[in-house]
């Protein structure tokens, strides 16, 4: 299979990149910083320089030929303000589906987060409540495609090694935190899974095997 990642130099997109280039899938990564070219390749990427706040969807399409499926793995980041929480969280996910369209993928996962889809917490703060309004946009422009989309919203990421052991189902979703190996591992399995689509996904630390959890969502 080969995928296609945007933001591929992510925490999350990094280790995704190791499950299936460990199996024998093709990864291209899209990065926007050539320095991070070693990196996707000592993970099993193909890194291809394109800065989603800046490609026009040809290009990204260009990218996308003969790819299965792909992955929105981008993020604004922490350190970042409300106006790139639009132009990436929001608009570069646009773009990729635009993309995929245009390219002929129909599988597409998007990494949201809990808290999208619902009022931001005020005492959070302006840049939280860009960050939600982002990611509910995204989500909406998603599932109003053509496309056999997933909408994956994990709890707050960690560093931990993962377990495979999830909750994963439509939300809502007690809160809580997941690590970001358990969520590659996800994705992996949701991209095997192609019966599972379009369907908006919560994911926490839970006590069901992946395997499982996905099986469960079988139609
Ligand atoms: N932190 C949490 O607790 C939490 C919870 C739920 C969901 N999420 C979401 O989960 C997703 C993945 O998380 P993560 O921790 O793996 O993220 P991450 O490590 O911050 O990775 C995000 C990647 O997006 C890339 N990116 C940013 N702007 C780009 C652009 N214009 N063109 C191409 N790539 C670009 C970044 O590249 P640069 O290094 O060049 O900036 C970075 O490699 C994010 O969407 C995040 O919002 C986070």
């Amino acid at each position: 299979m080969r995928t296609v990642i945007a933001g591929g130099h992510g925490k999350i997109a990094l280790r995704l990149t190791r499950l299936l280039a460990a199996r024998g899938d093709e990864v291209i990564s899209l990065i926007r910083n050539p320095e991070h070219a070693q990196d996707v390749r000592a993970a099993g990427g193909e890194p291809v320089v394109c800065d989603l706040e800046r490609a026009q969807v040809e290009e990204v399409a260009a990218h996308m030929k003969g790819a299965e499926a792909a992955v929105f793995a981008a993020g604004a980041g922490p350190g970042s303000g409300a106006a790139r929480k639009d132009t990436v969280d929001r608009a570069a996910s646009v773009l990729l589906a635009d993309a995929a369209e245009q390219a002929g993928v129909r599988r597409f996962v998007q990494i949201s987060s809990m808290g999208a889809g619902n009022p931001p917490d005020p005492d959070r703060g302006e840049v939280w409540a860009a960050y939600i309004e982002a990611k509910t946009r995204a989500e909406e422009d998603l599932r109003a495609r053509d496309l056999d989309w997933i909408v994956l919203r994990p709890g707050r990421l960690t560093d931990e090694q993962g377990t495979c052991l999830v909750t994963l189902a439509e939300p809502p979703v007690s809160p809580g935190s997941v690590p970001r190996d358990d969520v590659a591992a996800v994705i992996v399995t949701l991209l095997d899974t192609p019966e599972v689509r379009n369907r908006t996904l919560e994911l926490t630390s839970g006590d069901t095997p992946i395997v499982g959890a996905v099986r469960a969502l079988l139609p």
